[in-house]
């Protein structure tokens, strides 16, 4: 039987790593996952990060939001991702409602990290004084802008976001404050290509696109939607990489060299 390293390994990728990859202009591969095989799979391809991602909710349980995720889904999918991984970085979601004040933030940190064995969490929005009481108690936090589903019912649907002037700018200002207070990554979801490209190049940390454009540091997909087997809608800026390849670890491995190489994304799965 095959024996995977504890979660204390120190072959696994750091956030410095992944600080050397943009400095020397090498792209990130990121992909989500919430299972032990799915998680072998996308390692042995050689992915760079996998992220356990609150869209669970929606590949996984079946729900039409992320809302519905709890603290235990997500400790537990993060447990069953960590287990399998060897060289990946694992970033786990704090669910919606978990980062509400600092001290509930520190609480469910511990857990993911503690518990699930995650090495970094992310939370939607321009937080600054939670990633910064984060980041002070030695947490690596990972930002989300752009489209937030976590605010899908204030946003009203999936959209694109950043289209006008003002929200570009407020996007601009909010990754410079994220950066500011300590995070170590950040994730655009759904903006212009234009606008990611921008904050990519004022940000000093790595910034991580899906439905931004081939111009940031590296691409994310939903595991689920890049291998078309997913139940709801299929975003446009996602590609079925499935199609032309032989099994799932071929379809990862394509995926990872379009995104080193900078084939993906295409125009066609741009704004
Ligand atoms: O939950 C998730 O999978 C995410 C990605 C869409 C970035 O946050």
């Amino acid at each position: 039987m095959t024996q995977y390293p504890s979660i204390d390994s120190k072959k696994c990728l750091t956030v410095i790593d992944l600080s050397t990859m943009k400095l020397k202009g090498e792209k990130i591969s990121c992909l989500t996952a919430y299972d032990a095989s799915f998680s072998a799979i996308l390692d042995n391809a050689g992915i760079d990060v996998i992220l356990v991602g609150d869209s669970l909710g929606m590949v996984i349980q079946g729900h039409d939001s992320t809302l519905s995720v709890s603290m235990l889904d997500m400790v537990y999918h993060t447990r069953c991702v960590t287990r399998t991984r060897q060289r990946a970085l694992i970033i786990a979601d704090f669910p919606f409602m978990a980062y509400t004040t600092s001290n509930a933030a520190a609480k469910n940190a511990a857990r993911l990290i503690q518990e699930g064995g995650a090495q970094m969490v992310k939370l939607e929005g321009a937080k600054i004084a939670i990633i910064k009481f984060l980041v002070e108690q030695g947490v690596p936090v990972c930002g989300h802008l752009g489209l937030l589903p976590q605010s899908i019912n204030i946003l009203g649907s999936y959209k694109l976001q950043g289209k006008e002037d003002a929200d570009a700018a407020r996007i601009i200002a909010d990754a410079k404050q994220i950066e500011q207070a300590g995070a170590s990554m950040l994730i655009l979801e759904c903006i212009p290509a234009q606008l990611a490209r921008e904050v990519t190049g004022q940000l000093s940390i790595p910034v991580i696109g899906i439905g931004a454009g081939v111009d940031c540091d590296g691409q994310v997909l939903v595991l689920y939607d890049m291998l078309d087997i997913g139940t709801g809608r299929y975003p446009r800026f996602s590609k079925n990489y499935l199609q032309h390849a032989e099994n799932i670890h071929e379809a990862v491995k394509a995926y990872i060299s379009d995104v080193k190489n900078g084939v993906f994304p295409a125009q066609e799965h741009s704004y």
